[in-house]
């Protein structure tokens, strides 16, 4: 800031001084000027006056010569007329003169004027007066000057020089008076100027050398200063080399590794544990770069980390896996930290964690091996479906190539294959084994798990053994399916190559074999109890189509109305996307439909005419009447949308509840559809059946206040076909 403005002032007075001796000079040299003009002045008026008495002088002397030659009649007195009538040195010549040397005098120019056309006649007289002489002689030269009479002209002629004279004295005097002024005034600017000048010279040294003082002294604030700094570096370096050296001796007994790598990838410093951690001597690593090192190490994702934090100047924190050179492999906790020469690295040997977390992590992998068997037994509802899902879990938790399963069959004592999975022949489908033969009979007889290696040496008759040879395999696991104390079948895992498996390996193999004997059994308990709820379930439709049936004959309805709604109903809820399994509670609701007209009286029901308001109410109550019904029997609890909801409509101006829109379950918006129009098709006591076209009308012109548009699109696609 200081500088700033301290640099503005001195080109303000820089500017100032320069104006000013610009000034001063200009003065001088407009005063220059004028004093040359005025001199020029002066000394032209000194011609003029000189000129002008020369002048005078020639004409004078002819005059007086012409007098003297014509007094005394001698040649000698002749010359000076010569001399005044000579073009080369004479009158004519000086006229002219004049004339140019008074160019700018208008008054002077008059007078010449005046003046020529006289001395002009003068000389005209001369002339002839020579020429007289040197033809006639002197008496006719002599009468020519005595007749001349030129007195009175010569009088004009001297008046007029002398006022010349004293009109070019009087400017002398004015110019000569003009020019000393004008001297004066151009000694008074270059003085002035020159003056000023030296007092701004003096002021520029005096400042100049303020300045150079003051410069002079800081530099020498500036090298105490710097003697000062480096005396304190100094001391600082100490104390750091010193601190360096504590820290140093702290990193040396720390029990993680602790290193410094420098910016060129050096290991700057290395305590024992890194040495150990690396199974290196610390003297292969001070000095060396990590590539040195490790070669390769710049391709790793570690590297690439280390490659961040060295640029970015930031710290991370990793964990890595570390190859020795042997191809061991450790886990190393890395912590980083960016520091003055280039990283500093804090590793802490985890390998014993990472082993238990693997440990952990395989455990969790074979749980959820487990649990997942555990869901397919518990969805259970097809042997095959599940089996396949036990297997697929088996074959990818064990990391076999094949898994199969036999079932015993009690009643042939023999083992069935129920199951495969994995790439095999289809041989290995359709194998049956008969208890206590091969392999497979001796898992199942002696209830115990049996291991073949080697299976390509095999030499026994066993078929299940010659079909494994086929299959390329090496290793046999096989292990029996017991439930309750029950065999149920045998359990074998197959692998290609050969498979030495530890403890752990075959706890969780025969772990598995135990769910999946289970799974086996209760899908097999529950095709069993399947079975029996078929039954039931045929006794009870046959029930429910005696009911309708019944129903529709009390109505007076035209024979078939019910089983008519049902199909179309049925055939409008497949278009509309409903579940098989939906749509048989979709055809229990409309073939009851109307279950709930049997608590309406038969003056009601069957009353040949248009209801009375206290009737209708009555009417209005069927489809309660069918919920109150229905609801005791659980087995009918998925079927009650229809019967309950069949007269609801889509503006919410059915009954009995007033739904309205999707809050109407999709069936019953299906069926109202299809029930009114196989109503208006039919005969009723208090009407005549419409015909088909003022039917489908009637429905088109309910849609969106009665129908559900997409039931109604649907429904008239389907009427169409
Ligand atoms: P429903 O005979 O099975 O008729 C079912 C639905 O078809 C009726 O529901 C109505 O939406 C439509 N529907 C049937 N017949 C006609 C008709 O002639 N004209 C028109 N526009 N629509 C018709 P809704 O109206 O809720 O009636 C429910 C039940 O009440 C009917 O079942 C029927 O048993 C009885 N019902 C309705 N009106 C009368 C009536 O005027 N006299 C008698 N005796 N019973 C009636
Ligand atoms: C390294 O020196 O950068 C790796 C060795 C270790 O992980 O301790
Ligand atoms: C039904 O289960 O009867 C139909 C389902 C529905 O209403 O959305
Ligand atoms: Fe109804
Ligand atoms: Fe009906």
């Amino acid at each position: 800031m200081k500088k700033y403005i301290s640099a503005n002032f001195s080109n303000l007075g820089f500017i100032f001084a320069i104006s000013i001796l610009l000034i001063a000079g200009i003065f001088s040299f407009v005063n220059l000027t004028i004093l040359i003009e005025s001199n020029n002045q002066v000394s032209q008026t000194l011609l003029t006056l000189t000129k002008l008495e020369e002048t005078l002088t020639l004409l004078v002397d002819a005059e007086t010569s012409q007098r003297g030659y014509v007094i005394t009649g001698d040649e000698a007195y002749l010359e000076p007329y010569y001399n005044a009538i000579n073009s080369e040195t004479g009158v004519r010549r000086n006229l002219e003169e004049l004339q140019s040397l008074t160019a700018n005098k208008p008054q002077q120019q008059t007078r010449l004027e005046y003046l020529i056309p006289l001395i002009d006649e003068r000389l005209k007289v001369i002339a002839q007066v020579i020429h007289q002489r040197e033809e006639a002689g002197f008496e006719s030269a002599q009468a020519i000057v005595l007749n001349g009479g030129g007195k009175e002209m010569m009088d004009s002629i001297r008046q007029t020089f002398a006022e010349m004279e004293m009109a070019e004295n009087d400017m002398l005097v004015y110019w000569s008076e003009m020019s000393s002024v004008n001297l004066r005034n151009t000694m008074i600017a270059m003085t002035l100027g020159a003056l000023l000048s030296f007092i701004l010279l003096l002021a520029s040294f005096y400042m100049l050398n303020r300045e150079v003082r003051e410069r002079r002294l800081a530099q020498t604030d500036l090298h105490q200063l710097n003697q000062e700094l480096d005396k304190r570096v100094q001391e600082r370096s100490e104390q750091l080399v010193e601190a360096n050296q504590r820290y140093v001796r702290v990193l040396d007994t720390m029990l993680e590794g602790c290193q410094i790598i420098g910016f060129d990838w050096r290991y700057l410093y290395v305590n024992d544990v890194v040495a150990n951690q690396g199974h290196i001597t610390k003297d292969r690593l001070l000095g060396h770069t990590m590539m040195e090192v490790y070669p390769g190490i710049d391709e790793t994702p570690l590297f690439t980390t280390l490659r961040g934090c060295m640029q970015e100047r930031k710290p991370a924190r990793i964990e890595n896996e570390f190859t020795y050179p042997t191809g061991e492999k450790g886990w190393f906790e890395l912590s980083i930290e960016p520091i003055a020469e280039g990283l500093f690295i804090l590793s802490i040997d985890i390998t014993e964690r990472k082993r238990s977390e693997e440990a952990i992590q395989q455990q969790l992998y074979r749980l959820k091996s487990l649990r997942a068997i555990d869901l397919a037994i518990l969805s259970a509802t097809d042997l095959r479906l599940t089996l396949k899902t036990v297997l697929e879990e088996a074959k990818t938790r064990l990391h076999a190539d094949i898994v199969q399963v036999e079932l015993f069959n009690p009643g042939m004592l023999v083992l069935e294959t129920i199951g495969t999975t994995g790439n095999h022949t289809e041989e290995m489908q359709s194998l049956v084994t008969r208890l206590g033969d091969g392999i497979n009979g001796k898992t199942a007889l002696e209830r115990r798990t049996v291991i073949v290696d080697m299976i390509e040496e095999d030499e026994s008759d066993d078929p299940f053994m010659s079909v494994l040879i086929k299959e390329d395999a090496r290793s046999l696991y096989s292990t029996p399916l017991i439930v309750k104390g029950n065999l149920i079948g045998v359990f074998n895992v197959i692998f290609r190559k050969q498979y030495q498996a530890d403890q752990d390996w075959i706890d969780f193999f025969e772990t598995l074999a135990g769910q999946t004997a289970m799974a086996v059994d209760s899908v097999k308990s529950f095709e069993d109890l399947q079975r029996s709820n078929l039954d039931l379930a045929i006794a009870y439709d046959t029930t429910i189509e005696g009911w309708s049936h019944a129903l529709d004959l009390r109505d007076k309805e035209t024979e078939g109305h019910t089983l008519r709604v049902t199909q179309m109903t049925l055939r409008l809820a497949r278009i509309a996307g409903l579940s098989s399994a939906e749509l048989v509670h979709v055809r229990r609701g409309a073939l009851l439909h109307d279950i709930g007209k049997m608590g309406i009286p038969d003056n009601i029901l069957l009353k040949p005419d248009k209801l009375n308001p206290e009737e209708w109410e009555i009417m209005k109550k069927h489809p309660d009447y069918a919920y109150e019904l229905l609801l005791p029997i659980t087995y009918l609890h998925p079927a009650l949308d229809i019967p309950y909801c069949h007269h609801e409509k889509w503006d919410g101006s059915g009954y009995p509840r007033g739904l309205y829109g999707e809050q109407i379950p999709l069936s019953a918006r299906l069926f109202a559809v299809v029930d009114v129009w196989d109503a208006l098709r039919s005969d009723r006591p208090y009407r005549q059946a419409w015909a088909e076209e003022r039917v489908i009308e009637h429905i088109q012109s309910l849609n969106m206040s009665h129908f559900d548009p997409h039931a109604v699109e649907i429904f008239l696609k389907t009427i169409n076909k």
